[in-house]
Order: structure tokens, then C-alpha cells, then sequence
């Protein structure tokens, strides 16, 4: 029988992703903490799945001291943690949890759309300051109003949608062609969104292209009064126009959730001349912060770990050749990860061939460096073939599944 799968989980992930582990039949240790290189290179040795969250570390040099290490789970959006250069060229695949804090973002923004637009951030100060200011002045109902997405992928769009129903208008713009939820609207460009937008909410990555997207110019083209939320990177928008705006009332009030540079944990204090401005909500990078999110990433995660490891699924991983090839469960499977070089197929089918062996499916994807290769058989597979497909020079890894 063969030997149970080890995987070692770090940094307190949520307790989902360990019961679907001994669930599937691996055994599991868990450390609390996060550990450091040398730590690591010591311990992975004996492990061969390794889950982390963005306190770990992995460079070049743990990678390459843990020899049974077959997969790494980021529990977490970034894998900006992760050398994934280095996973690529010793054959690991890096997984993560893209979605897992979507719709946790979306339902916040919906929430600050609200806030915004009566100004419950304020009333909410001055009534803990002991001040009753009831008023309607400027305050507003968001039904009928257009909220303007800038960056419709995953977060977006679920704005998008839920927008729809509180009887909101949606126009959005993207650089990229994105199919319309109900009747949201696509513009041209950011210049036409803002001069429409009642709330202008930015869900856009952290590239070259959106640092300081929303700078004087874009401000200046907003609608007077209009509100701007930002919870997607810190750099997207400029903050001193943005306070400079807010400060004449040209933007109408704010929510900012992410920051240019952000303190590294709970206890460091944290100033930003936006505080006790009127009509601001601050918030510390909290639009994917809520216990759903941290099971979905402990599910998501570690559904994706076994199923490399179970079907040799590399669908939805970050640094890989992608196939997802459906397993008949009469076969037996191969994965052979090899240097992206000619050859390598014509010397493996070799191999198989002079085995006797019937290949019933067999999928193959490349990136610039590696090729992924999964092939079924007919037959149970004899080790003989494959410490042969093992031993050609270019071969990272082969496994049986
Ligand atoms: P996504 O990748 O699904 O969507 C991003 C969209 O922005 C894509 O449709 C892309 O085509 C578009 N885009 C890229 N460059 C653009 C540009 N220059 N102009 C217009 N559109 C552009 O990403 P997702 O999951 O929706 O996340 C969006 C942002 O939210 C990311 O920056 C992410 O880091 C952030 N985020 C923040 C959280 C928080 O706690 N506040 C939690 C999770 C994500």
C-alpha cells in the first residue's frame, strides 16, 4: 500500500482545510506559527504538501532543500510570498484562493455606498461625541443613482450585481471586454464613467497602469458631490488630491479601505491626514476580513491541493501548465513534469511502448520553462517504466497516481 501523503500546515489556517485533508486520507501536522528558512529547509524535508498563509516565506533555497515537497497552498488571495519562478522549475505547483473574499469585499462597498450618501460615517461621530444633528441636507437615497465600477473582474461585478438590486444605475469600465451583468453599462473610457458617477468604487490590481489612476485630473472630472471608494490597492488613487478635494467639496465624501503604505500589524498606529476629514470612512484593509472568507479560503485551497493530488489537476493553479484531464477509473495515470526541451514526449511514449503498456488519454501543456504531461495506461504501472521515464535528463518529477 502506499505510503499517506504528509502535509504540513502553517500559520493558524482555518481548521476546514485539515479536516479536508484527513477527509481525503493525508495526515496532517499544523504549527501555529509561521516559520523561517532555516526552519523550513529542516522541516519540509519529511512533508510533501506544504500550506501557508503571507507570513512564510519560500525562496529559491527552501525549494530546493525539500525534496518530497509536490505542492504549495497559499490560504490567502497573494502569493507574492512564494519564489514561483523557483516552485515552477522544480515541478510545484503554486494554488490559492483568488475568490475565496469576493463577495465579502462587494458586500462591504455596498454598505459604504449607503453611508456615503447619508452620511451615517459623521452622525455616527457626533452622536459618540454626544452631538444630535438631524438633517437631510445633502443627504440622499442611492435608488436612481449610478455607481461607476472601475475594474469589472470578480469583486466588480458582484458589486455590480448587488448595486442592481438596491434600484441603483451601473456603468463600469475595464481594459478588458467583460460581459454586462443585468443592465450594467460598459463606458468607453474612465473619463465617461466619471462624468456620470454618483459613486465612483475602484476594483482594479496594483499594475503600472493603475498607480495613481485617479489623480487631480480624473478628480476634477467627477461629478460635484460625488463619492469615491476605494478598497482595492492603496497606490490606485492619489491621496493628497483626493484630500485636497474632499477639503473644497468637490468630492462629496470618501471610503477608503487600503493605503499607499500600510502599518504591518495590529499594534503599530497608523496616521493618514485623511482622518477626521467630513463624510470619510476609514477602514484598515478590512473588505476581505470576515470569518466566511477564511473558511472559503481553508475549503478552496485545500480542495485544490488534493485534487493535484488525486487527479494531477493544475486548472487553477499560479505558476503552471494548466490541464484538468477527467480520469477514467479503470486507468492508471502518470504526471511527468520535464524541462520545456524537444524530444521529451517522443522518449516517454518510447518507454510506454516497449512496456507493452496502451496509452488511453494522455494531455500535455507547456510554459516557456517546464512541460506538464499526464498520460493513462490500461495497465497497473510497473516501477521499471518509470525510474526509465525518471532517468531521462529531462525529467523534474514523475508521480503515480
Ligand atoms: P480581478 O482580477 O478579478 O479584477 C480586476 C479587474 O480589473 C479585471 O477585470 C481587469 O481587467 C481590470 N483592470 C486591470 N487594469 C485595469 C485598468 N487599468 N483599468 C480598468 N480596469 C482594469 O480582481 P478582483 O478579485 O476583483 O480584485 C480587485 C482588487 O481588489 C485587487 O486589487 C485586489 O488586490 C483587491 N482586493 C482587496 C481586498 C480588501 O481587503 N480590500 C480583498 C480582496 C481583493
Amino acid at each position: 500500500m502506499s505510503k499517506k501523503k504528509r502535509v504540513l500546515i502553517l500559520e493558524n489556517i482555518h481548521a476546514l482545510a485539515r479536516d479536508l485533508f484527513i477527509q481525503a486520507g493525508f495526515e496532517v501536522e499544523q504549527v501555529k506559527t509561521a516559520l523561517n528558512t532555516e526552519e523550513l529547509k529542516t522541516k519540509l524535508k519529511d512533508f510533501d504538501v506544504l500550506g501557508i498563509r503571507s507570513k512564510t516565506q519560500i525562496t529559491k533555497e527552501v525549494i530546493a532543500n525539500a525534496q518530497h515537497l509536490e505542492t504549495i497552498g497559499c490560504f490567502c488571495v497573494g502569493t507574492n510570498q512564494v519564489d514561483l519562478d523557483a516552485a515552477n522549475s522544480f515541478g510545484i505547483p503554486v494554488f490559492n484562493a483568488p475568490f475565496s473574499n469576493t463577495r465579502s469585499v462587494a458586500e462591504m462597498v455596498i454598505g459604504e455606498i449607503v453611508m456615503l450618501s447619508r452620511q451615517l460615517g459623521t452622525r455616527n461621530n457626533e452622536m459618540h461625541r454626544g452631538t444630535w444633528n438631524k438633517k437631510s441636507d445633502k443627504c440622499f437615497e442611492v435608488r436612481g443613482k449610478t455607481v461607476g465600477i472601475v475594474g469589472y473582474g470578480n469583486i466588480g461585478s458582484q458589486v455590480s450585481y448587488l448595486a442592481e438590486g438596491m434600484g441603483m444605475r451601473v456603468v463600469f469600465y475595464d481594459i478588458n471586454s467583460k460581459l454586462p451583468l443585468g443592465n450594467a453599462k460598459p463606458m468607453p473610457s474612465l473619463a465617461e464613467l466619471l462624468a456620470e458617477s454618483d459613486v465612483v468604487t475602484f476594483h482594479v490590481p496594483e499594475t503600472q497602469f493603475t498607480h495613481e489612476m485617479m489623480g487631480p485630473e480624473e478628480m476634477k472630472a467627477m461629478k460635484p458631490g460625488a463619492f469615491l471608494i476605494n478598497a482595492s490597492r492603496g497606490k490606485v488613487v492619489q491621496i493628497p488630491s483626493l484630500i485636497s478635494n474632499l477639503k473644497s467639496g468637490h468630492i462629496g465624501g470618501a471610503a477608503i479601505d487600503v493605503f499607499p503604505t500600510e502599518p504591518e500589524g495590529n499594534t503599530d498606529g497608523f496616521k493618514v491626514e485623511l482622518q477626521n476629514l467630513n463624510n470619510v470612512i476609514l477602514t484598515p484593509h478590512i473588505g476581505g476580513a470576515t470569518e466566511e472568507a477564511q473558511g472559503n479560503i481553508g475549503r478552496e485551497v485545500a480542495a485544490l491541493l488534493i485534487s493535484y493530488l488525486k487527479d494531477a489537476s493544475t486548472q487553477m493553479c499560479v505558476n503552471f501548465p494548466k490541464i484538468d484531464l477527467t480520469k477514467d477509473p479503470k486507468n492508471h495515470r502518470i504526471i511527468n513534469i520535464h524541462k520545456n526541451v524537444p524530444g521529451v514526449l517522443k522518449d516517454i511514449n518510447r518507454i510506454i511502448s516497449e512496456s507493452g503498456a496502451n496509452i488511453q488519454a494522455q494531455a500535455l501543456s507547456t510554459d516557456a520553462t517546464i512541460g506538464y504531461l499526464i498520460i493513462d495506461l490500461d495497465q497497473p504501472i510497473q516501477n521499471k517504466m518509470i525510474s526509465e521515464i525518471n532517468g531521462l535528463k529531462t525529467s523534474i518529477r514523475t508521480r503515480v497516481i
